[in-house]
């Protein structure tokens, strides 16, 4: 599997904490969405690191679409 799963067709509002470094889930797989969990040792995808510089509510992609991964830039509206 190299396409990603669409784990749901809207973002994932998360309160992040400055200085925690977060792993985005890219194949759609996790059960943890939107964070990774390990699941995408079966496909080719790995997870996207992000560490937040201040501590603020952030949208996180969940259709795995986005052009600004991790984060949502609208492409789910067109799927
Ligand atoms: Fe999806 Fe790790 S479980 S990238
Ligand atoms: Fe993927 Fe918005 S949820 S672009």
């Amino acid at each position: 599997m190299s396409e990603a799963k669409v784990a749901q067709k809207a973002p994932y509002g998360v309160e992040v904490e400055a200085g925690k470094k977060y792993f985005w889930c890219s194949c759609g797989l996790s059960a943890k969405q939107p964070f990774c969990d390990g699941s995408h040792k079966v496909t080719s995808l790995k997870p996207v690191a992000y560490e937040a510089t201040e501590s603020k509510k952030m949208f996180f992609c969940g259709c795995k679409a986005a052009k600004t991964a991790p984060f949502c830039d609208g492409t789910h509206r067109n799927l």
